[in-house]
């Protein structure tokens, strides 16, 4: 028993060793400057669980067993997929990035893979490679593309020893060589980095499979190997793991899942304190990730600006998802919000793109986005009639509505502290924001 626990520290400490002496090159310094400047990106969860509409966990939640599963990309036949309105509607939003699932926990690639045949190509009757013609469309349309990955498998016969989810598939065998599933994993990678142009970044999944406590994992994960590999195959491309804890040596940059930076209301922030890497904050539009027709709780346009809004204020990226369907289209449902979101940065778009989130400045009414010597104050939720800003010894030379550049009163300052007199309430108005110019 001691014995096995040493074991498991040991190994625990191994995976802590990812890229130590990890030095971002120049090309991947720039890209996380062009990652902040970004701002907002497009998730798209898209795989054969489509086809039954009841979100990418289907196979473990439905404990479908692995020979049933694989009828379904034989049903998977997205003839009505247009890669050219995909990245349109990305582009009428707003956003600047696409990150799509390559592979899943399903195990399903998205894309031709020569060193397995579970993929798009060989198992479908659609039968093309879906994330080609999207990266041809995307630098087409210039959209950077990332690739979701996910570490975990549920199909792979060498994801073992398993982890906490998926145990109750049945087909899986009760042994398997976990080094020979990272192997195929780094192979898959290589693919992926090889054929399909610049690649944004690599947004891996799935680690928690294993976790233990903190940082601690049951498996080695070899991430050090891995991240290695990506950044030798294509220096610019971001490394980001949804691992759930502090970032580990050799990635490039921080995210949070469904939570801002700092919050914890999913209960998955819990080990994931903010450091110093790019952050990134993803959300659904209803409550699923993967297509799901039971799910109608839409979140509303304004809801989701706030979001954009809030995630700039703390410094992070906001990565919104759809889950598009089996036939190949995204769901009306979505490209309606989405247009609409597009419109408000078509007016606002300058007090987010190109910013950075002040982060002291959080407050419940709003946040504070900078550019040079001008911040935005965004008044997201009314409280009262004069708002306090904090201004960190800055000294404020003016205040004006960014809309229409009409000044706005300051009612009192101290060396730390604003106090704004705001214009009348409108109530259709999502976001007062207040531009203030800064000087020493
Ligand atoms: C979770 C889920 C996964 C989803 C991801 C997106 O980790 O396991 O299904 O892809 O969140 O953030």
């Amino acid at each position: 028993m001691k014995n096995q626990l040493l074991l498991l520290l040991l190994i625990g400490n191994l995976s802590l060793t990812a890229q130590n002496n990890y030095q971002p090159a120049p090309e991947n310094l720039e890209a996380r400057h062009w990652f902040q400047d970004a701002k907002f990106g497009m998730f798209i969860h898209w795989g054969v669980y489509s086809v039954l509409g009841d979100g990418e966990w289907v196979m473990n939640n439905r404990r479908i067993p692995i020979k049933d599963y694989e009828k379904l990309p034989d049903a998977f036949n997205p003839t009505q997929f247009n890669a050219a309105e995909w990245v349109s509607l990305v582009k009428a939003a707003g956003m600047k990035y696409i990150t799509i699932t390559s592979k899943h926990h399903d195990g399903f690639a998205m894309w031709d893979s020569k060193i397995s045949d579970y993929d798009i190509v060989e198992r479908t009757p659609y039968g093309k490679d879906v994330l080609k013609m999207l990266a041809d469309e995307c630098q087409k349309q210039g959209i950077k593309l990332f690739f979701y990955h996910s570490h975990l498998d549920w199909h792979h016969p060498d994801y073992f020893p398993r982890g906490s989810t998926g145990n109750d598939i049945a087909g899986r065998p009760a042994s398997g060589d976990f080094n020979k599933y990272l192997d195929y994993m780094d192979a898959q990678l290589t693919e992926l980095l090889t054929n399909y142009g610049p690649i944004g970044g690599i947004w891996f999944d799935g680690w928690w499979d294993h976790k233990l406590q903190g940082k601690e994992t049951r498996v080695d994960w070899r991430l050090e190997k891995t991240y290695e590999l990506i950044h030798k195959l294509q220096p610019a491309c971001l490394i980001g793991n949804n691992h759930h804890v502090e970032p580990f040596a050799g990635e490039d940059f921080q995210m949070f899942e469904k939570d801002l930076p700092g919050g914890n209301t999913t209960g998955f922030s819990g080990d994931s304190k903010i450091g110093d890497l790019p952050l990134e904050t993803c959300e659904t539009m209803n409550h699923s990730w993967g297509f799901n027709i039971y799910d109608r709780n839409y979140k509303s346009t304004k809801a989701l600006v706030h979001y954009l809004v809030r995630s700039a204020g703390h410094n992070a990226n906001f990565l919104l998802n759809v889950g598009p369907m089996s036939n190949g289209k995204i769901q009306p449902e979505f490209g309606k919000t989405l247009r609409e979101m597009g419109t408000w940065l078509d007016t606002y778009g300058e007090t987010i793109y190109g910013t950075r989130g002040v982060a002291a400045a959080v407050r419940d009414w709003g946040v504070v986005t900078q550019k040079g010597d001008t911040w935005y104050v965004h008044i997201l939720d009314w409280q009262d009639a004069v708002v306090a800003v904090p201004t960190q010894g800055k000294k404020v030379k003016s205040a004006q509505l960014f809309k229409d550049k009409s000044a706005v009163k300051i009612l009192s300052e101290t060396k730390d502290m604003i106090l704004l007199q705001l214009p009348k309430f409108d109530a259709n108005e999502w976001d007062t924001v207040v531009e203030l110019v800064i000087g020493q």
